[in-house]
């Protein structure tokens, strides 16, 4: 029986579900994990998650598909790069195998909650990991926990899938994302004031440039950036300090493998933006959000694709992997994970 929710109303925010999943990492080992119906975390006042915020997430989805079945989308792929931010913490990594098996349990646990098929709705999963024992001196922490929530979403920017507007933040008021290639709560923490900052301004999110020389494009402060060009290249910043996207990687083989489109990585310059016809960011959350205006410290960059639609590329790309992930177009080997049937 599906919960009393209006799906096709849900924002991105926390609604809480029934259960988690929680393990303990004790004496160099992780213990058999468990499902809880507690939503609260009590931890110890030195805690190293709360002393020198040595925490890590991933977000993933899990979707009901077109033939009612629920899947989720290349799990492995934030198993994989959890364990890679978690070595680069000092953190023990999750086992892949577990991960999965934990990503399973947690949906099982929460069936009802998997928002029903063309509601434009999914169920968020935040798998994260967090140092737990005391710690005073400046070193990591010998005991972590690693838990996933489940909680369903709408789309990350109101108004769906509406162009929205970026600006390139001014660095001396915000600190660059610095090491972005990982995803870890303090990135995410100094981003907050250009976000909140960009907010209060009337922008949807910041578009922030690499912070040696501020002359290329990386990302934004919750997902990577795809562009357009004008004969239908799709092109994304490369770049080591962004966070290497799972949605990007899947969007530039469904460019090339899909759409036969040509799809590039390359650095992408701030002064060669307005050349492109197509904007959008990429990301679990984000899915795939148009972006119709860049504002650079007063000069405006409008697409050409504008304020009102997606451009035609990016539909493409969007009608590709949505249907992918939905289960009304064949996926490549691997991607989909299924929970239940
Ligand atoms: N970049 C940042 C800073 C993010 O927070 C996210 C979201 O996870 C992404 C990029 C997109 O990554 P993914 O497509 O793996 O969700
Ligand atoms: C995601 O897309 O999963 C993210 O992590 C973006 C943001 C909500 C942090």
């Amino acid at each position: 029986m599906k919960k009393d929710i209006d799906w096709s109303n849900l924002g991105f925010g926390y609604l809480k579900t029934d259960y988690r999943y929680v393990s303990n990492y004790k004496d160099g080992k992780w213990d058999e994990g468990t499902l809880s119906t507690d939503e609260t975390v009590t931890l110890h006042e030195s805690a190293g998650v709360l002393q020198y915020a040595q925490t890590c997430f991933e977000g993933m989805k899990a979707y009901r598909t077109v033939d009612g079945k629920v899947v989720c989308f290349r799990p492995d792929m934030n198993a994989k790069r959890m364990a890679e931010t978690a070595e680069y913490l000092e953190m023990p990594a999750f086992p892949v195998d577990k991960f999965i098996e934990a990503v399973t349990k947690t949906v099982e646990a929460n069936i009802d909650f998997v928002p029903p098929y063309g509601s434009g709705a999914s169920l968020y999963l935040r798998p994260y990991m967090f140092g737990s024992n005391a710690v005073i001196g400046v070193k990591p922490a010998t005991e972590f926990q690693f838990r996933i929530f489940a909680t369903p979403v709408g789309p990350y920017f109101k108004g769906g899938v509406k162009p929205i507007t970026l600006r390139v933040p001014d660095f001396d008021r915000a600190a660059p994302r610095g090491t972005g290639h990982i995803k870890a709560g303090l990135n995410y923490a100094m981003s907050l004031h250009a976000i909140a900052d960009a907010h209060r301004q009337g922008y949807n999110e910041n578009m922030y440039l690499d912070s040696q020389t501020r002359t290329k494009v990386e990302e934004t402060g919750g997902a990577n950036i795809i562009f357009v060009t004008k004969d239908n290249t799709v092109v994304t910043p490369k770049s080591s300090t962004i966070l290497p996207s799972i949605t990007r990687r899947s969007l530039m083989y469904v460019a090339e493998h899909y759409l036969g489109l040509k799809a590039e990585e390359r650095e992408v310059y701030m002064s060669e933006v307005k050349e492109f016809k197509e904007c959008a960011l990429c990301g679990t959350a984000a899915v795939l959000s148009p972006v119709g205006k860049i504002v650079d410290h007063g000069e405006e960059i409008a697409l050409p694709s504008g304020m009102n639609d997606m451009g035609e590329i990016t539909k493409k790309l969007y009608d590709t992997l949505t249907g992918i992930q939905m289960g009304r177009i064949e996926a490549p080997e691997g991607w989909i994970k299924v929970i239940n049937e």
